[in-house]
């Protein structure tokens, strides 16, 4: 029995499927390559050194293609799946909503089907993001933010997870009430940053970097000539909006955490968690962490608030602490430093292959 892992070549699913693999799950990755390389993958099972023997295969696929799909469930025997694989840029889903509804709401449904089809797979675990609470300080007592916080995604992106929870939630209802046991977890994230410790695995998006810390990080290596601090007017406590950033590597087990709990729990139809670490910084304490790291004064302007951005997206990671027994170990400090490692040994991201002769620590 495997885990297929949709999306598995990308940032968070790249680390989860090294978890996996670590974990002694077997592991079936799905991914058109659109904005990840294989070359993640090859990493991955460098990191995993004799648990690599349990990467079965790597299917580059879209996950819209129900033929595609239902060959993978034909060859492989799932019995769950950990679905990344979606388009994820906040700005450009106002751009081009329909792509964003199409890879994300569509790729959902056909994925579903096929698993529903093959008869073997019963369990999704789901990446949610936090931005389906859109501004939870529109509600008095809402920060740090719990689960049952009132949804209101504010751009077509949050739509397509809000939808999403919902179809999942629908599909295992109707599943449970035909007699099969599905059962799903939503995890909702804050704010994913940092890379692997060895220097060797770290984010790697097509394109120019939009998050926060991958711009820093193109900043201290010259390829960004500085931040633009966007907005230091917030009511915060240094006028900038405060995120809860967790590192890639506790948000990867977290993963690990769900899908043993799905397992252990097929009397529970559906659980949401937040994974985050309940700690909120704002862009001056990451500018300044990262600094720190890299040993010198970082340039950035202050602009104008970005459209779209909230005062506090902190979480209450309190029911995952408690029913995945997981809580984050790992502190923004390590973060920077990791990813520190990551941009400066990779400048180019996966262009070049790391020599297979380096030990990772
Ligand atoms: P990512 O872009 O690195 O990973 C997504 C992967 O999906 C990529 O490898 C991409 O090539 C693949 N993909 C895209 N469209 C596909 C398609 N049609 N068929 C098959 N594969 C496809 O992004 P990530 O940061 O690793 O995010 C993973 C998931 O977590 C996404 O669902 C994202 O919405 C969610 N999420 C991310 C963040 C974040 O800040 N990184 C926060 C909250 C939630
Ligand atoms: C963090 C802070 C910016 C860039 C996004 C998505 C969210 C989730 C995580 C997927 C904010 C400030 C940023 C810059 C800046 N992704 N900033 N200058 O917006 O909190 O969350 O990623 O689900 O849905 O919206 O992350 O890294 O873009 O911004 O000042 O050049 O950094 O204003 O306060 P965000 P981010």
């Amino acid at each position: 029995m495997a885990v297929l892992v949709t999306g598995g070549a990308g940032y968070i699913g790249s680390f989860t499927v090294l978890q996996l693999l670590l974990a002694d799950y077997q592991v079936v990755v799905i991914d058109n390559l659109y904005n990840s390389s294989v070359e993640a993958l090859e990493r991955v099972k460098f990191l995993a050194g004799s648990k690599a023997k349990n990467f079965l295969a790597f299917y580059e696929n879209d996950i819209r293609d129900k033929q595609g799909l239902e060959k993978i469930f034909a060859e492989q025997t799932i019995d769950s799946i950990i679905h990344f694989a979606a388009l994820k840029a906040v700005g450009e889903s106002s751009v081009i909503p329909l792509d964003y509804y199409s890879v994300n709401v569509n790729g959902t449904i056909e994925l579903l089907q096929a698993a529903k089809k093959s008869d073997t797979c019963r369990s999704i675990v789901f990446s949610s993001s936090a931005t389906v609470y859109g501004d939870a300080t529109r509600i008095p007592g809402m920060i740090p933010i719990p689960e049952n916080c009132p949804l209101d995604p504010t751009n077509p992106y949050g739509r397509t997870k809000f939808f999403i929870e919902q179809i999942i939630a629908d599909h295992v209802n109707a599943e449970r009430n035909a007699g099969k046991p599905w059962n799903a977890a939503i995890l909702r994230y804050f704010n994913p940053v940092g890379a692997h410790p060895s220097g060797i695995l770290g984010e790697d998006p097509q394109g120019v970097p939009l998050n926060l810390l991958p711009i820093l990080g193109n900043v201290a290596v010259g390829k960004i000539e500085k931040l633009s601090v966007f907005g230091n007017d917030y009511p915060s406590k240094d006028g900038t909006p405060i995120r809860d950033y967790i590192h890639v590597i506790d948000l990867a087990k977290g993963h690990i955490a769900a899908v043993n709990y799905m397992k252990e729990h097929s009397d529970t139809p559906i659980k949401y968690w937040n994974l985050g670490t309940g700690k909120g910084s704002t862009v001056f304490d990451i500018i300044h962490a990262f600094s720190k790291t890299v040993g010198r004064d970082l340039p950035y302007e202050i602009k104008g608030r970005r459209a779209g951005d909230v005062l506090d997206l902190t979480a209450d990671p309190s029911l995952a602490n408690k029913e995945l027994n997981w809580k984050t170990e790992l502190t923004l400090q390590d973060a920077c430093e990791d990813l520190w490692r990551w941009v400066s040994n990779n400048p180019d991201g996966y262009r070049k292959p790391y020599p297979a002769s380096l030990n990772p620590q």
